[in-house]
């Protein structure tokens, strides 16, 4: 299991740390906080033990049976991250000073262990000089820093110095602690439902939530890739360090972006669930109810999966997604010859879409595996199959 040292020092964004500690127990890491003596005043030690399941140290000479607290964690660190980090504690550690236990552990860690610093403050704190020189000390060292937001302050201003979303934080801890293995590469991959205008106001869609193509993504972008992400309407929050990312409409909007950017990418997931036919005409006034049945006029959309298996590249990966409701890997086999795709992902669309969870086969010319598992684990089982 990875080990994380987390160092909370004492900004007012301490609130928040505690709900960090509390996303990082649901993802299953063994967790440490060591806390200064000045954030303990502003929040007990206990709040972060009981949230976190873990423990909490902020004393430097607490040493039993041989125990000594900052050797001992350093050991163990897998990741340090130091949040809420003031600019009293940066400067501290941008200068080699221990005097206390969390700047004592920072000492002891390799200086080879992968570091994040979360510096949040007054903007003017964070514009001073001196913390400007010391977070580029620390940067020298090799610290990620995550840069503070712009916006309300719990000083009244407005400014830089906000405190980030929690999950960027666990995303850079997961893009830090990952094997590059998809480096120098590129990935393309579409993701969610697309919308096709009937009039103003009304629409054909499905219930494609964009959790997979987006699961795809995030692990694309912690493997190494550059990773490009062209999405239909979702709920979902664009992943957090991916390259690019592009909010599309409709199934023509997708073919566009698409066919724009196919050829500079390696490997090309096409997840989204693009319409296969869109309303011949859309009416410029939205259509008045009447008591009579209605037709609507269908024209087939453009096969975005068969144009790139027709022009892909020897050396591009081209994967195409199957969600059926019968016959399930037989349709996938004959979706990955009728397109020239490497790899068909097929599965049952009445037990996958909107789900957290998923189970796939991964079909090519020779072989068919089967993942099970979260849309994120299974991500990472299919890119790590197609390299
Ligand atoms: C209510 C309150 C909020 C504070 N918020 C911040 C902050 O957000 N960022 C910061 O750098 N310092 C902040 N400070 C100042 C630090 O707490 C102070 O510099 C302290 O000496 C830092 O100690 P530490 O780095 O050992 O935790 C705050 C102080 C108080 C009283």
């Amino acid at each position: 299991m990875m080990h994380i040292l987390l160092g909370v020092s004492s900004g007012i964004a301490i609130y928040k740390t505690v709900d960090l500690v509390s996303k990082l127990r649901k993802e299953k890491y063994e967790i440490d906080v060591v806390m200064t003596e000045n954030a303990s005043k502003l929040i007990s030690p206990s709040v972060f033990s009981a949230v976190g399941n873990c423990k909490v140290y902020n004393q430097t000479f607490d040493v039993n049976d041989g125990w000594i607290v900052h050797t001992e964690l350093s050991k163990k660190t897998d990741i340090f991250v130091l949040a809420p980090a003031t600019v009293n504690t940066i400067g501290k550690i941008a200068n080699g000073i221990a005097d206390n236990l969390l700047t004592t552990v920072a000492a002891a860690i390799p200086n080879n262990t992968p570091k994040i610093v979360v510096p949040t403050m007054n903007t003017r704190m964070y514009e001073n000089k001196r913390f400007q020189e010391n977070l580029k000390k620390l940067k020298q060292d090799g610290w990620y820093i995550i840069e503070p937001e712009v916006g309300h302050l719990a000083c009244g201003e407005i400014g830089k110095g906000r405190y980030p979303d929690n999950m960027l934080i666990i995303e850079t801890i997961k893009f830090l602690t990952s094997d590059k293995i998809l480096k120098n590469k590129k990935v393309l991959i579409t993701a969610g439902p697309t919308k096709e205008a009937i009039d103003p106001i009304r629409f054909i869609s499905n219930n494609s939530s964009g959790k997979m193509g987006y699961s795809l993504a995030r692990v694309a972008k912690r493997l190494g890739a550059y990773t490009c992400l062209i999405s239909g309407p979702t709920y979902l929050d664009k992943p957090a360090l991916i390259d690019e990312f592009i909010k599309i409409e409709s199934a023509n909007d997708m073919y566009n972006e698409v066919i724009k950017r196919y050829n500079n990418f390696d490997i090309i997931i096409m997840t989204a669930a693009v319409a296969d036919y869109t309303p011949a005409t859309v009416s410029e006034q939205k259509i008045k109810k009447t008591n009579k049945n209605m037709n609507l006029s269908l024209t087939p959309t453009k096969d975005i999966l068969l144009e790139i298996g027709q022009k892909k590249r020897k050396n591009q990966i081209l994967i195409g997604f199957a969600a059926e409701t019968e016959d399930i890997i037989k349709y996938a086999k004959e979706k990955l010859l009728n397109k020239n795709a490497d790899f068909i992902v097929a599965n049952n669309a009445r037990d996958v879409m909107g789900k957290d969870s998923t189970k796939v086969y991964l079909i090519s010319k020779n072989s068919v595996s089967e993942f099970e598992g979260s849309k994120e684990e299974v991500a990472e089982k299919i890119l790590k199959s197609i390299i």
